[in-house]
């Protein structure tokens, strides 16, 4: 058993959520070779930072994210700051020769975001970036009928990301609506989960034409580290205007000639979390949606069938003993905080780690070209 000494940057809802996974993983992967050790937790807020170390079991804290890199006890850290932090402190983190966890989009652009993952490749170090929405069983299930000519010839794809996170026009202007602290608007933040599925399930993007919108152009600003991206400030407070794209709407090509749709948003009344996808093929289609996480609809001999998650489908048993009984968001992050420890203890990289979100954010770079340009861009090297 190696025992790795843990370092976190950003004590907000991402923060909490590394933390708590890392104390799991010994429950639910018991021959996991690595354990982690919470060292010690920065946050800018010094409220946050010393939560951490109440509330989640770090022996330290402080408000210089730079004293956790160089902290000698520090072997890995977890980078769940706000996007236009991801660059610095993972480059830190790289120079350090220390592994990390990194949220997505990992970068404010998708040029950070390469630049990133060009240096942790050469560093060496092992990283496992957060895009646990390939993780729930029926996700992995899907994508092996998928890839196991369950469904035929694939001939349609479609994806929704969609979200009611700042639907209501009180909604807080946080971080995720700066250009300067953000990057992209919801391309950012739910397209980078979007992107990735759609290749985890049918390859990769090569091109790709879009267009975007901001439905709500101003809201009411707030002080970094208050609230969470669900914050509704009511009262006499400035409005702020909102500087990245809320909505977006894509059209895919992958690389084997399929073409596809994704759509996004972050304030679209009535759907609060639908992560959606349904694959066609010639003899079959999958339908997913995150807010039924435990369900896949399964079409196939005319007609359908909801298949609901059970010990026999990928990871479901280390969560739950039976079907029907719900896994749920966090447990995802388990399965991402496991693949980290023993990516680390065996230095075997796993996915996905940098390369892959690299390749997300190639994609992200053409959807986002295309927005200006209103024609198809190509997928390039960055
Ligand atoms: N994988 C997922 O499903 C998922 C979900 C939510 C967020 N995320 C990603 O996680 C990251 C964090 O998002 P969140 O929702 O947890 O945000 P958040 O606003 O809840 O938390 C961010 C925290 O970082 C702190 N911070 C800001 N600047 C800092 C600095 N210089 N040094 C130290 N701390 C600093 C803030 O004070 C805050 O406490 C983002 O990149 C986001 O895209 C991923």
């Amino acid at each position: 058993m190696k025992e790795i000494g843990i370092g976190l940057l950003g004590v907000g809802w991402m923060g909490e959520v590394h933390s708590t996974s890392y104390r799991r993983v010994p429950v639910h992967y018991p021959e996991c070779e690595g354990r982690a050790r919470l060292v010690v937790a920065a946050d800018e807020v010094e409220e946050r930072a010393r939560a951490a170390a109440e509330k989640l079991g770090y022996a330290e804290w402080t408000t210089d994210w730079r004293t956790v890199i160089a902290h000698p006890e520090v072997e890995a850290v977890s980078i769940c700051a706000p996007n236009f932090m991801h660059r610095e402190m993972a480059l830190a983190a790289v120079e350090a020769g220390k592994h990390f966890w990194g949220e997505k989009p990992l970068g404010a652009l998708p040029q950070d975001t390469v630049e990133i993952a060009c240096a942790a490749e050469a560093a060496g170090v092992r990283t496992i970036v957060g895009l646990n929405y390939r993780n729930p069983p029926a996700v992995q299930h899907a994508r092996r009928l998928i890839a196991d000519g369950e469904l035929g010839e694939i001939n349609h794809f479609r994806m929704q990301f969609v979200a009611s996170y700042s639907a209501n026009p009180r909604g807080a202007l946080s971080w995720r609506f700066s250009r300067e602290l953000s990057g992209h608007g919801i391309l950012s933040d739910l397209g980078s989960h979007a992107v990735d599925l759609a290749m985890f399930l049918c390859g990769p993007i090569v091109r790709a034409t879009a267009t975007s919108a901001i439905l709500i152009p101003n809201r009411p600003k707030v002080q970094m580290g208050t609230g969470t991206h669900f914050s509704v400030v009511e009262g006499d407070v400035e409005l702020r205007p909102v500087e990245n794209e809320d909505w977006c709407a894509a059209l895919v090509e992958f690389e084997s000639g399929l073409k596809g749709t994704i759509e996004l948003s972050r304030v679209i009344v009535g759907a609060e979390a639908r992560y959606w996808f349904e694959v066609n093929g010639t003899r079959g289609a999958v339908a997913w949606n995150f807010e039924r996480m435990n369900e896949l609809e399964h079409y196939r001999d005319g007609g359908s069938a909801r298949v609901l998650m059970g010990p026999s489908h990928p990871d479901f048993a280390r969560f739950q003993p039976g079907q029907g009984i719900p896994m749920g968001y966090d447990d995802l992050k388990v399965i991402e905080a496991y693949r980290f420890l023993q990516s680390i203890a065996d230095g075997v990289q796993r996915e996905p780690g940098v390369r892959e979100i690299a390749a997300t954010a190639r994609v992200l770079d053409a959807v986002a070209r295309s927005f200006e340009s209103g024609a198809w861009e190509e997928v390039r090297d960055l």
